[in-house]
């Protein structure tokens, strides 16, 4: 599928368009349109309804090593400073940047790759930050521009190494940069935080400094003691969250896939130490199946564990799962969650040391050997089973996802171009979104083949009947086949058409999407019909007491 013909019809029919768009934009942020905004509730609602309301409490499920109960919560954006000190934020949180002090842009220093190319005795490394597929005519078309030369002399050029990174590279004196045409104009890398930074009330000075959430975790951590005193809830429990967090990103792209604004659905599951490796095998499992149930398909979803040195600060093993974008070189795979075994690092960091109320939390204090005084709350964050009276502080499980990467992954899955009849049985192309049906943003299209004889009377009756449980939308414009083609488009599952001779007998047909097939049944049962469908498909998605 090609990336561009999604992004158009994200744009055309209201799923996705660039925020402040008549201003010119802004990088990295994207809003919903109508439609967008219904995919990505019907996400959300799919995994709290899936992670957190839906969940049985009282059975053993499939793989899971026991019982256990399940909280939300919903915490503010914006914390106490030393949350983020604590975390290891503040100090840690950062990606590598590097400046062109020509074409004045900035890159990601991961990002910038390139290759050396020897010509006219001189050798250089020719660097770009175009994606895999066109990098190696991006480096030709620069290398031969750089060493003044036509492309019908390209035999010229001699290559003498494989694509290689510029974190590779000591000697920035030697590059040239992705968008520059002469040497030496990249600045070595800078740390760069990625936190956005606020100040708190009118006053305000630095001392008053806050952030946006990069992470939705922290609140849940901070609240672990409010959520045991206040919900009776006995370890192992789970406690989910969804909302935005916000991350500076230095490089922005790839449609949704990195933005700056974006929405996280955590999971911070909360375990006894010695149980908490067959917790994070469960989790992995129970995530990777939950994408499979809403439609992904297995051959472009992988589980990858991380290597030791991608872990986070914080974990001792981490698995991301992963899909093939189709924007990324073929073979190449994106992350869509990541499930972080986070130890007892959280809760340890947020309840050790005390923060002394007259100093700025964000200042780094030394003990006497002068490294780092650890201040946590100095609150006990540990955890007393009732049962045995032992106290512990839990480990944790973090099944992290993102709702707008999973918004985008479920779009490039959906989109499809095939053939449908039309009214008079000719084949015709036509573009569809199979999205499954939990997760399409309107349910079913209701149509009037006539806009005459009673038959608008009686489609809008069965349209306000299924608008009390569910999105659906009445047409009565244009031929029947287009009508069909601009439900296909959006990705409704079901149209329902009133014709004649539902004046005669009261039945009316329902067309599926996917297959083309069209059955009659009663128009009066046109709203347990459509609730049946989607809920076949689309039950509680993997959660099976064993
Ligand atoms: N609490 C752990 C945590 O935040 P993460 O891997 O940094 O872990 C979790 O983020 C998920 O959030 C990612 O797998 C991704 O789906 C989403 N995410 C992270 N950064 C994002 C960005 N810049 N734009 C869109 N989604 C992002």
């Amino acid at each position: 599928m090609e990336m561009e013909k999604l992004v158009s019809l994200c744009k055309r029919r209201g799923f996705l368009f660039q925020s402040s768009e008549i201003y010119g934009g802004l990088n990295g942020f994207w809003d919903y349109g109508p439609l967008g905004v219904e995919l990505k509730r019907n996400i959300k609602d799919a995994w709290w309804r899936d992670m957190i309301t839906g969940h049985d409490d009282l059975s053993v499920l499939t793989g899971a090593p026991a019982k256990y109960q399940m909280v939300g919560l919903d915490c503010t954006i914006i914390m106490h400073p030393q949350v983020w000190k604590c975390s290891g934020h503040y100090d840690l949180f950062h990606d590598f940047m590097v400046d062109c002090r020509q074409s004045k842009k900035r890159y990601r220093h991961d990002q910038v790759r390139g290759r050396w190319v020897e010509a006219k005795g001189k050798k250089i490394f020719v660097s770009t930050t175009a994606e895999a597929a066109e990098e190696e005519a991006e480096t030709e078309r620069k290398a031969l521009k750089f060493f003044k030369l036509r492309s019908k002399n390209a035999d010229e050029l001699s290559w003498t190494s494989d694509f290689v990174s510029l974190s590779a590279m000591s000697d920035f004196a030697e590059v040239l940069g992705p968008d520059a045409n002469e040497l030496g104009t990249l600045t070595p890398p800078r740390e760069f935080n990625l936190m956005f930074k606020t100040i708190v009330g009118a006053l305000g000075s630095e001392d008053d400094a806050a952030f946006l959430r990069p992470e939705t975790a922290q609140g849940i951590f901070a609240n672990f003691k409010n959520v045991v005193d206040s919900s009776r809830v006995k370890i192992p429990f789970g406690i989910g969250q969804v909302g935005k967090s916000f991350r500076n990103e230095i490089t922005p792209r790839n449609f949704t896939f990195r933005s700056r604004e974006f929405e996280q659905m955590e999971v911070e599951f909360f375990c006894r130490p010695e149980e908490s490796q067959e917790w994070y095998k469960y989790w992995r499992d129970r995530r990777y199946q939950w994408y499979l149930d809403l439609g992904l398909a297995d051959e472009r979803l992988q589980l990858r564990d991380h290597d030791s040195d991608e872990l986070s600060h914080y974990s001792t093993g981490t698995a991301d799962i992963e899909y093939a974008f189709p924007f990324l070189p073929s073979g190449e795979f994106g992350e869509l969650e990541g499930i972080a075994h986070r130890g007892n690092f959280d809760l340890r960091s947020h309840m050790e040391g005390k923060l002394n109320p007259n100093t700025n939390p964000l200042e780094l204090e030394t003990n006497e050997h002068g490294q780092p005084k650890h201040r946590g709350s100095g609150k006990d964050l540990s955890y007393r089973d009732k049962e045995t009276n032992e106290r512990f502080i839990p480990h944790v499980i973090e099944p992290s996802a993102g709702a707008d990467r999973a918004a985008l992954a479920f779009l490039c899955e959906a989109y499809c171009e095939d053939e449908a009849p039309d009214e008079k049985g000719k084949m015709q192309s036509r573009t569809v979104l199979k999205l499954h049906p939990r997760l399409a943003p309107i349910k079913a299209a209701i149509f009037p083949l006539v806009k005459k004889d009673g038959l608008p009377e009686l489609a809008q009756q069965i349209y306000r009947e299924l608008k009390q449980d569910h999105n659906v939308f009445y047409d009565e414009t244009g031929a029947v086949g287009r009508r069909y083609r601009r439900q296909d488009e959006i990705g409704t599952p079901f149209c329902i058409t009133v014709d004649s001779q539902t004046l005669q007998d009261k039945t009316v047909t329902i067309r599926d999407r996917d297959s083309l097939e069209q059955s009659r049944i009663n128009m009066n049962d046109c709203a347990t019909e459509v609730a049946r469908r989607i809920a076949g498909k689309g039950k509680v998605c993997s959660e099976n007491p064993s």
